[in-house]
């Protein structure tokens, strides 16, 4: 029996997969088990950050393996310590929440919205309501099933959690009907700057700027989904530096650690204190190998200049693909792109790259682009070639 025939047999089939066997990893490169190697345009959904083996990843890594790897919550360590530090320090938040994952970010980011506003007008009010926008995603557990603002991901699991409204994205009239249909109810409002799984769409600045006025005119908390667009990703650490804007929530998961399982909820001083003793935890949450990877993340991402090329490669990377003839639109930034093909299907064509080496993603009917932060330019090229010629057949 194969791997792949092993592992279907003893592993539920909730995903699409390719057949493809990966072995190991080197920069931006992967190897199957037969000995091909692969370009990877995708970084395992945003999550390799630096590619794979990163030296000073493998350092950090390897170090904390050797010494202590899990403690519990009860106790403390300085890796921890230093990179809730570092990121604090770096985002501008006043405090942070550790989980494992995208989803256990947002459920944090929800239970601060809802406490806040229980803690401040009180249970009768019924202050609770979350607006999210239509074609989110915030993750799969029931309660950022509930928050995601897509039918696709409705079916089969009825009922949902009650508490969440959404509302038409970059349509400003529509977020004001929502909230004033919803007065005194809404405790905060929930969005993703570039919604990745819904296509790599980007909010305009002008409705990113409506969000924030309306949200203050009331209290309403601003939640910011940065699981796929933060951490360098689209050429600053958080999107929202590019818009010059602070939500009072910002959650953090994917790129965070380079592979490893993290999740964090970082919160502004409003509502940072608001998660007290035993209303709020995770057996995983704050993973000490997991925050070693994440210190090597933010180190590298932190670094003078990193960033700069980020944006660098992310613009000549938008641009090369806009001049492809077999391309209809481009969305995105820095690193995190979106490409609607005019005929071709998406999906034939991410399956045509994985049989010539070329690993890339799909997002609804685009093909999604979201290499590792350090690719090259001679990468992207090659890469690049790869697609180029299967877009011409
Ligand atoms: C914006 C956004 N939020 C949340 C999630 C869920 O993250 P996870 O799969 O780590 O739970 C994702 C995953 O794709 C995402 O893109």
């Amino acid at each position: 029996m194969n791997t792949i025939e092993q592992f279907n047999q003893h592993v539920m089939g909730s995903y699409g997969r390719y057949d493809l066997v990966l072995e190991k990893g080197e920069g931006r490169t992967a190897t199957a088990e037969d000995g091909k190697t692969y370009i990877d345009f995708g970084s395992g959904i945003g999550t390799n950050s630096l590619g794979y083996c990163n030296e000073k990843w493998v350092e950090y890594v390897c170090a904390q393996v050797k010494s202590i790897q899990h403690t519990s919550n009860y106790y403390y360590t300085k890796v921890q310590a230093d990179f809730a530090k570092k990121l604090c320090e770096a985002t501008g938040y006043d405090k942070m929440f550790f989980g494992n994952s995208g989803a256990e970010a947002n459920e944090c980011a929800i239970k601060i919205a809802r406490k806040y506003s229980f803690d401040k007008y009180g249970k009768d009010a019924e202050r609770n309501i979350i607006v999210t926008l239509k074609n989110s995603f915030h993750g799969r557990t029931m309660g950022t099933l509930s928050a995601t603002g897509q039918d696709v991901f409705h079916n089969y699991f009825f009922p949902f959690l009650p508490g969440f409204v959404n509302a038409e994205a970059n349509d400003i009239d529509d977020l004001k009907r929502v909230l004033a249909e919803n007065k005194g109810k809404v405790c905060a409002v929930m969005f993703e700057f570039i919604q990745g799984e819904g296509g790599v769409v980007s909010l305009t600045e002008e409705y990113i700027r409506a969000i924030f006025e309306e949200c203050a005119k009331d209290d309403i908390l601003t939640i910011a989904d940065e699981v796929q667009t933060g951490v360098g990703r689209t050429g600053a650490l958080l999107t929202s530096q590019h818009f010059g804007v602070q939500p009072d929530i910002t959650t953090l998961a994917k790129g965070l650690a380079g592979g490893l399982p993290i999740g964090v909820c970082l919160a502004s001083e409003k509502c940072s204190g608001v998660l007290t003793p035993g209303t709020h935890g995770s057996t995983f949450g704050g993973n000490p190998v997991a925050c070693a990877g994440g210190n090597a993340v933010l180190d590298t991402v932190l670094a003078e200049g990193f960033l700069d090329k980020v944006n660098q490669k992310g613009y000549d990377f938008f641009r090369k693909l806009s001049e492809l003839p077999e391309v209809d639109h481009v969305d995105g930034l820095g690193l995190m792109i979106g490409v609607k093909l005019k005929t071709k299907d998406a999906h034939d064509v991410a399956k045509a790259c994985l049989d010539r080496g070329l690993l890339i993603l799909t997002a609804k009917e685009k093909l999604r682009f979201l290499p590792p932060l350090n690719i090259t330019e001679d990468e992207i090229d090659s890469g690049l070639e790869i697609l180029k010629e299967i877009l011409a057949d």
